[in-house]
């Protein structure tokens, strides 16, 4: 199985959500159950990334996906450097609320693709609606040391996972217009 070239938003008629597979249970749930729905609520935007060929059953297999929804945080939770330079209300960010890569693609860069589309996306959405950074919770060490090593920092504790942030001002460097 290969993947297609672009991400697309998550489609009930197009893609097989039940075949999703990254290892981790509580992503598989999400994608299965209950990505759909956030949508349709309008409370995120998941993006997948279906496979070049139909399974089948003429549905996309799903090869990856990330989920996105604006959310704030509180000035209080940055370095104090960035945090004096700030207004003393709820700071507006992206939160990049899943990522996941199935795991018949674990360790063949799909994971930094879709950090990157992901990045990408949320950049051009800055352009029209400016967030202060991008964060990211963590649900495992794994999930933790994957965003290390692409630049996020430790935020603060969030609902029991280490909240992570980006600022959008080193998301602009990969991306200069
Ligand atoms: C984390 C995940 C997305 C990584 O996907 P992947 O396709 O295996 O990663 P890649 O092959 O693109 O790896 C890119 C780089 O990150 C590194 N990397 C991959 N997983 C890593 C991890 N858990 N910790 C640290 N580095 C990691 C790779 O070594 C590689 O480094 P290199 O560019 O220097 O060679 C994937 O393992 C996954 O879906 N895990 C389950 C879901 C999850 O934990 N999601 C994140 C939190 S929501």
């Amino acid at each position: 199985m290969s993947w297609a070239t672009e991400f697309v938003e998550l489609s009930k008629t197009k893609h097989d959500r039940n075949v999703f597979d990254c290892g981790e249970q509580a992503l598989n749930t999400f994608i299965r159950t209950q990505a759909a729905k956030h949508m349709q609520a309008g409370i995120s935007r998941i993006m997948v990334l279906p496979s070049a060929q139909p399974l089948l059953n003429q549905k996309f297999a799903i090869c990856a996906f990330y989920s996105v929804a604006p959310t704030s945080i509180r000035r209080d939770t940055l370095p104090s450097p960035l945090a004096k330079k700030l207004p003393r209300y709820p700071v507006p960010v992206f939160l990049l609320a899943q990522l996941a890569v199935h795991k018949a693609f674990h360790g063949s860069g799909l994971g930094k693709i879709s950090l990157i589309r992901a990045l990408k996306y949320l950049w051009e959405v800055n352009q029209h609606m400016p967030a202060y950074a991008i964060v990211v919770d963590c649900l495992t060490n794994s999930a933790h040391s994957f965003y290390t090593k692409f630049g996020f920092q430790v935020l603060c504790e969030h609902n029991g996972c280490i909240r992570m942030f980006l600022p959008m001002k080193t998301v602009e460097q990969l991306f200069p217009s």
